[in-house]
């Protein structure tokens, strides 16, 4: 569902900027969970796109989101380094199906303290099977 006031206020206040579909994107996702068809097509008309451009952009990059999240999302590096610090293992610990969706990112820039994830804007560094089990706590 998206409101449309908070849809017209993001895409006000990114008028006039050059190169805002990627900063209205964010913000429409961070309001809303997800860029709906609405969303899609209010943005293309602000910004003189069509909605095949700014549908284009949102499928490219799989940060963005057609679809509302049941689940509270953990994003778990998988990437070299947190591998080598056990990440597989506690991958393993967490069911497909659980009380958190799990999405797999490579590299949150923090590879000396992996293992890490990240839950909405905060980095988890450092993640055990204790800490994890914490934080899936805290998320379901
Ligand atoms: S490899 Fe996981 S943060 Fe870089």
């Amino acid at each position: 569902m998206t409101d449309a006031a908070e849809l017209d206020r993001i895409l006000a206040a990114h008028a006039g900027r050059e190169g805002s579909l990627l900063p209205i994107l964010h913000d429409v996702q961070a309001a809303f969970g997800f860029v709906s068809e609405d969303a899609v097509r209010a943005i293309a008309e602000s910004l003189n796109l069509s909605r095949a451009e700014v549908h284009g952009v949102v499928s490219f990059y799989h940060d963005f989101r057609t679809a509302p999240v049941d689940r509270p999302v953990v994003k778990l590096c998988r990437a070299e380094s947190c591998q080598a610090r056990g990440v597989e293992a506690l991958a393993a610990r967490l069911p497909a199906n659980g009380p958190v969706k799990v999405e797999t990112v490579y590299c949150l820039g923090l590879c000396s303290v992996g293992p890490n994830a990240m839950v909405g804007e905060t980095v988890h560094a450092r993640l055990d099977a204790a800490k994890l089990a914490a934080l899936v706590g805290e998320l379901a």
